[in-house]
């Protein structure tokens, strides 16, 4: 059998057709055996006979140690591989092949290179020093996502995702595909991108896909959709972007109160899969990871009227009735370690598809999740206006063209029920979990204002 066949069975279905693994997948079963290796190099520094290469390849980081050839009996590189390597700036690409075996005394592994292949030369990254300002790295960003807290961010990004999807599928959601191009406002009418048809026609980048999925409801009962949302929002904030990735999500038969449990458990599950599969990455980013511990079911719930008494006796000038802005919520969530629903704001501040709470009159039943440790709102879900002739009048209230809004309505004539949904903000997700001082760093090419470059 040859060495690439005996890494196949002994690691599960990985590359089959190549010699070469991923780092994250060498220790601890491979000692004795001869890896390949193919990736990026961090950071390099030679002296005499020997070299010192922190490779990445994507799945993580490796020390290599690499040593010009003493002897005939192999696990060193020769003459030319050794000058070559020394040639190579950082970011050149390489092809590693050693042995690992056991340190003789101590409980150790120790890695031989026999041979370095050199794949790409690269020199004078710009990114090499480590003084930059933030505007020269995300005018960089198309190098700066190389970089080792980046690299973590994503990949708790992508945990987030994969996480998302498999909570979604385990309680019977089915992922309906909303679309980006919209006749209407799904949310609020001052924040639209407005584009161009082909025919001329005026249409719209979609806000959230929430009316569309709640079309599928009838067909399929727990919905989902997943993807980019736009937003023509001037805030200059540190947790506003003008494209984000929004997961909403649209459950039959539930009220707001069954949402929050949906909601709780979502992200309850999410920040374990984020625990389990992620600490290395978390720790790369210096997060805290015991308030994401701590965290623990159910989340408390406020109504809004008694959120805005508490910020009032934080020393808030906010009023009875307004809407919580970004340094109300920073406030407030400094003083919390567990998310908070916030619930039942004032009906005359909520979306028009909300209906309204006969327990409070003059208020909706909808719910905003806040994040802990200052970072707010990373949710904002409700139950969905039900009656026809209700939601009707909403519509008009608003000043919408009641004929866009025509299909949307005869949702409720042909088997309506009652239904209540929510919709993240993956960002802000991303934000909180990690740790992030601005929004711009959780999204991999951020568009707020003044960016869309690169
Ligand atoms: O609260 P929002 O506006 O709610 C909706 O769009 C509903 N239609 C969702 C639904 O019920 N299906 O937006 C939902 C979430 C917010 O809680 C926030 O996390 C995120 O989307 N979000 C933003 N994230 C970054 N930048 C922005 N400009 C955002 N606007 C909203
Ligand atoms: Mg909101």
């Amino acid at each position: 059998m040859r060495d690439c066949e005996l890494l196949c069975v002994s690691f599960g279905n990985f590359y089959p057709f190549s010699h070469t693994m991923f780092i994250s997948q060498i220790f601890p079963h491979t000692e004795g055996q001869h890896i390949v290796l193919k990736g990026w190099i961090n950071q390099l520094r030679s002296s005499g006979k020997i070299a010192f290469v922190e490779l990445r390849d994507g799945t993580g980081y490796i020390q290599c140690i690499v040593e010009l050839k003493k002897s005939s009996d192999g696990g060193w590189v020769n003459q030319g591989e050794f000058d070559a390597l020394k040639e190579c700036g950082i970011e050149s690409v390489v092809e590693i092949a050693w042995t690992i075996s056991k340190h003789p005394k101590k409980d150790e592994y120790e890695i031989h290179v026999s041979k370095v292949d050199v794949l790409s030369v690269a020199h004078d990254y710009p990114l090499g020093s480590k003084d930059h300002g933030v505007e020269f790295l995300f005018d960089n960003r198309h190098l700066h996502l190389r970089s080792k807290t980046q690299w973590a961010i994503q990949r708790v990004r992508d945990t987030i995702i994969h996480a998302t999807y498999d909570w979604m599928r385990e309680h019977h959601y089915t992922k309906i595909d909303s679309p980006i191009f919209t006749p209407t406002c799904a949310e609020d009418s001052t924040e639209l991108y407005e584009v161009e048809h082909t025919n001329g026609e005026k249409m719209f980048l979609t806000q959230s896909g929430q009316l569309y999925i709640e079309a599928a409801i009838a067909g399929h009962a727990r919905v989902y959709d997943f993807g980019p949302c736009f937003r023509a929002e001037k805030s200059k904030t540190r947790r506003h972007l003008n494209e984000l990735w929004m997961m909403d999500a649209e459950t039959a038969f539930a009220d707001y109160e069954e949402n929050m449990k949906i909601q709780e458990d979502l992200i309850y599950f999410i920040l374990q899969e984020v625990l389990r599969l992620r600490m290395k990455e978390l720790v790369i980013l210096e997060k805290d990871v015991s308030k994401l511990r701590n965290i623990q079911k159910p989340f408390p719930r406020k109504l809004h009227a008694d959120v805005i008494k508490e910020l009032q006796t934080m020393g808030s000038d906010i009023k009875e009735g307004e809407d919580l802005w970004a340094d109300d919520e920073e406030l407030l969530m400094n003083y919390y370690d567990q998310p908070l629903f916030v619930t039942n704001y004032p009906k005359a501040i909520k979306a028009f598809y909300m209906p309204e709470d006969p327990n409070h009159p003059g208020t909706v039943r909808c719910s905003d999740l806040l994040a802990p440790e200052g970072y707010g709102e990373v949710i904002g879900g409700s139950e969905r206006e039900g009656d026809y002739e209700k939601l009707k009048q909403r519509i008009l209230d608003a000043w919408y063209n009641l004929d866009d809004y025509a299909w949307y309505l005869e949702i409720r004539k042909y088997g309506g029920v009652m239904t209540s949904g929510f919709g993240y903000g993956l960002e802000r997700l991303v934000r909180w979990i990690c740790g992030l001082h601005h929004i711009r760093e959780a999204i991999p090419f951020p568009r707020y204002h003044n960016r869309i470059t690169p």
